[in-house]
């Protein structure tokens, strides 16, 4: 058994753990109203108005899946956890526009050039092997086919982060922990960051020139507050502060019409 076998089967049990409670954890569903609607925009910004056929990647409990299927596009989900595509599969039970397949987001088995797009949310950080992951999404795009990515460094707070932390750390022991915020796993968590490429904290700076590498052009860097600002018109105090905390980013890019 290689290291990054073990890796793989701690985050994937780690994912399978929470994913009962996952859509429960601030910023993970995506309500209807101000939120759904920034998160309409930031797709429809990058991939444009017309309906695609779009390969998701780690779509978990089906949240971005279903932003993509409100658009009018066709979603092939896809993930490595059991537990999370059974929630998916429920949750969109019905819906034609959306299938959902067990497979690693690392070494998709697709084919090649089948998908307009390819699109994950908090995928990204937690690869064990990213150069071959975009070698394998750029190969099943199109060409002229789009790669949106929505991530963050979860590492390192921001300046103003800093300060939300300790705000919420102390509505935390005045009010209670929230018991869906990672919690207990926390440690499992750290653990799992340690071992991985991007546990230092992924940025847009250090992803764009791999991408660029993966041979993808037009690789474009959006930011995330729109999202930020609808989440705070309906959050209560402390997880608006939770939008505070770390520096996410949208980056789109394009593979060539000719390779
Ligand atoms: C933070 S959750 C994000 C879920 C979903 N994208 C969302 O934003 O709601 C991470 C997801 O990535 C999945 N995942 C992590 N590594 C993966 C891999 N190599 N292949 C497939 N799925 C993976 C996990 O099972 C989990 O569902």
């Amino acid at each position: 058994m290689t290291a990054n076998y073990t890796l793989k089967e701690d985050i994937r049990d780690y994912w399978s753990k929470r994913s009962e409670t996952f859509d429960l954890a601030f910023g993970h569903r995506i309500p209807p109203g101000p939120e759904m609607d920034a998160w309409a925009e930031a797709v429809t910004r990058a991939l444009g108005p017309k309906p695609l056929s779009i390969l998701e990647l780690a779509s978990g409990t089906g949240e971005v899946s279903n932003v993509l299927m409100s658009l009018g596009h066709t979603v092939t989900g896809l993930d490595f956890s059991e537990a999370m595509l059974a929630i998916a599969r429920t949750k969109h039970a019905g819906r034609k526009q959306a299938r959902f397949i067990l497979a690693d987001a690392e070494n998709t088995m697709e084919p090649d050039d089948r998908y307009d797009a390819v699109v994950c949310r908090h995928l990204v950080w937690t690869l064990t092997r990213p150069e071959e992951a975009f070698a394998d999404w750029f190969r099943v795009l199109k060409p002229g086919g789009r790669l949106l990515v929505f991530d963050g460094d979860w590492t390192t707070p921001t300046r103003l982060g800093r300060l939300a932390g300790m705000a919420i750390r102390l509505i935390d022991r005045f009010g209670g922990a929230d018991p869906h915020y990672d919690g207990a796993l926390s440690d499992r968590h750290k653990s799992i960051m340690e071992r991985l490429p991007f546990g230092h904290g992924l940025t847009a700076s250090e992803l764009t020139p791999m991408m660029a590498a993966a041979g993808f052009v037009d690789i474009d860097i959006a930011s995330h507050a729109s999202i930020a600002a609808a989440q705070r018109k309906t959050a209560n105090l402390r997880n608006s502060l939770r939008t505070l905390l770390y520096r996410r980013f949208i980056l789109s890019c394009r593979k060539p019409e000719t390779v």
